[in-house]
């Protein structure tokens, strides 16, 4: 089964696109399907890549984010994709006007274990190597989540 999943932060060029990447690289280690892309609902970045500090301390880890370019989300995401996962809260209320807020969920119910209730944005933190460890966790999470109903079949 192939899943379909977006990934939505404010600017979709630190949160996002790395969480896109980090979930792509990890998908294709475990040898599973997925399509995956990433958006922002603001639109200041349109057609920009990530952002140079964010790029870096991904590059470091092994994640190539340069190829990605930042776009805002739309209506059609809601049925282009099974799964929308945001950073925060206000990432989710931004949604709402959007589509149906059963097919959004936060990127850190992933990892309950980290005790963290949303992806703090580096931009403003200056955290990118924090950023990048929290999403790699729950991009874990999230990839387990998804092939646990398939071991149950
Ligand atoms: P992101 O971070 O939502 O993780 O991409 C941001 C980047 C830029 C801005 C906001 C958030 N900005 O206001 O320009």
């Amino acid at each position: 089964m192939t899943h379909r999943i977006l990934f939505v932060c404010l600017g979709n060029i630190c949160r996002s696109p790395t969480a896109e990447a980090v979930t792509r690289a990890k998908a294709a280690a475990r040898g599973m399907d997925v399509i995956l892309d990433s958006a922002g609902t603001g639109d200041w970045h349109i057609g920009k890549p990530p952002y140079g500090p964010m790029q870096e301390a991904a590059r470091a880890k092994g994640y190539d984010l340069s190829s990605l370019r930042a776009r805002q989300v739309s209506r059609s995401d809601f049925t282009e994709y099974d799964l929308i996962v945001v950073m925060d809260d206000d990432n989710a209320a931004n949604l709402a006007a959007l589509g149906p807020a059963d097919r959004v969920a936060l990127f850190t119910q992933y990892a309950q274990d980290s005790g963290a209730d949303h992806v703090p944005d580096p931009y403003f933190t200056r955290d990118f190597d924090g950023a990048l460890a929290l999403i790699e966790h729950c991009a874990d999470g999230l990839l387990d989540a998804l092939e646990r109903p398939a071991r149950q079949d």
